[in-house]
């Protein structure tokens, strides 16, 4: 089992002498290794089982340290940066030649954030190099928002886990970059996660939104089944589901937003803002669905959320979940 600390010395140690970490940040919990190791890189992606194809966010301390890895900062992403640093946003800029290719798969591109969680940031202020890290979940399974979501999941593959509670959004961070179009380039959400497409509207003003094109995604994180728990999971009307599933004699958890069905034990249910707040609702999602994958149960219901702000953001991990799985 991994040691779980909150001692952000130990922690920034063990990455200096090459090691894993898993880390909080405000999004979801990820499982970091210095960026510019090779070996530490490349001890991520057999931690996670991950597939090499797919690319690596950097994590740094801040937007001044990302120009010596990028070798042009475009003016809105650069505007988006400095309203919404430290938080859940990573952008997609042109890498320098020192990124190594395994952190960006060999894209022109590099991924990069500054997190918005203390002790992420701390960490990452003191070291001099910056943190490559996916969520910290085996490849395909649903991200960790709390230290012992990790400890379960890959606990006995990783030395430590820095313990930073549960993490307050909850989802994975936006990604955004330029996209070529006729002659010139425009700001492109390519996932969409935590900063919800609204927000980075009113900042920069209209953005595309290319979150759904899978073949050769530029975020592989939008493949579909990316997100599933273990148990089968439905995602539709809630009571219709329960009903034909109950009549079957089947063991059904039900995912709702904000009240539980009188059909359904209580204790198989997760309501996740009884106010109806969506970013409370963000907050939960995984945990939520970690418990209720835990049950035991024949199959998950759950509900879609309304199609606005990070409601967005959820359906589509209510719907990468509900994905049929054909490859593990
Ligand atoms: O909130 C987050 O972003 C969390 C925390 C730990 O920072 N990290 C995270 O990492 O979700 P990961 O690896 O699970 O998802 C990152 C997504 C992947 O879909 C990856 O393909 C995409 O970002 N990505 C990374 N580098 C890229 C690049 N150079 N070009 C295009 N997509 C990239
Ligand atoms: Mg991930």
């Amino acid at each position: 089992m991994a040691e779980i600390t909150t001692n952000i010395d130990l922690i920034a140690e063990a990455l200096r002498q090459g090691k894993l970490a898993a880390i909080p940040t405000e999004t979801v919990y990820g499982l970091a290794g210095n960026a510019l190791d090779v070996n530490a890189v490349a001890a991520i992606f057999e931690a996670k089982q991950r597939p090499s194809f797919d690319p690596l966010i950097m994590h740094l301390a801040s937007a001044e340290a990302v120009s010596d890895y990028v070798t042009d900062f475009p003016a809105p992403l650069r505007a988006l940066a400095d309203a919404i640093w430290p938080g859940p946003l990573t952008l997609l800029l042109p890498r320098r030649a020192l990124v190594p290719d395994l952190v960006t798969s060999g894209l022109e591109r590099v991924a990069v954030r500054v997190p918005g969680h203390p002790l992420a940031l701390g960490l990452l202020q003191s070291l001099d190099f910056p943190l490559a890290a996916p969520s910290a979940n085996p490849f395909g399974y649903i991200s960790p928002t709390l230290a012992e979501h990790v400890q379960a999941q890959l606990g006995d593959r990783i030395p430590l886990i820095l313990d930073g509670g549960a993490c307050s959004v909850g989802i994975e961070s936006t990604i955004v970059g330029m996209e070529e179009g006729m002659g010139d380039s425009e700001p492109c959400v390519y996932r969409l996660g935590g900063l919800s497409v609204s927000e980075i509207e009113n900042i920069i003003g209209p953005v595309t939104v290319k979150a759904h094109s899978s073949s050769q995604p530029a975020a592989p994180g939008s493949l579909e089944q990316h997100y599933a728990p273990g148990t089968a999971f439905l995602l539709d009307d809630t009571g219709t589901l329960a009903e034909r599933l109950q009549q079957q004699g089947k063991y059904i958890a039900a995912l709702r937003f904000q009240a539980a069905l009188p059909a359904i034990d209580a204790t198989a249910q997760r309501v996740l803002s009884l106010k109806g707040d969506l970013r409370e609702a963000a907050a939960r999602l995984f945990a939520a669905m970690r418990e209720l994958d835990a049950l035991g149960a024949d199959t998950i219901v759950a509900e879609p959320l309304p199609e606005e702000g990070l409601g967005l953001a959820i359906n589509d991990r209510l719907r990468r979940a509900a994905a049929q799985r054909t490859d593990c």
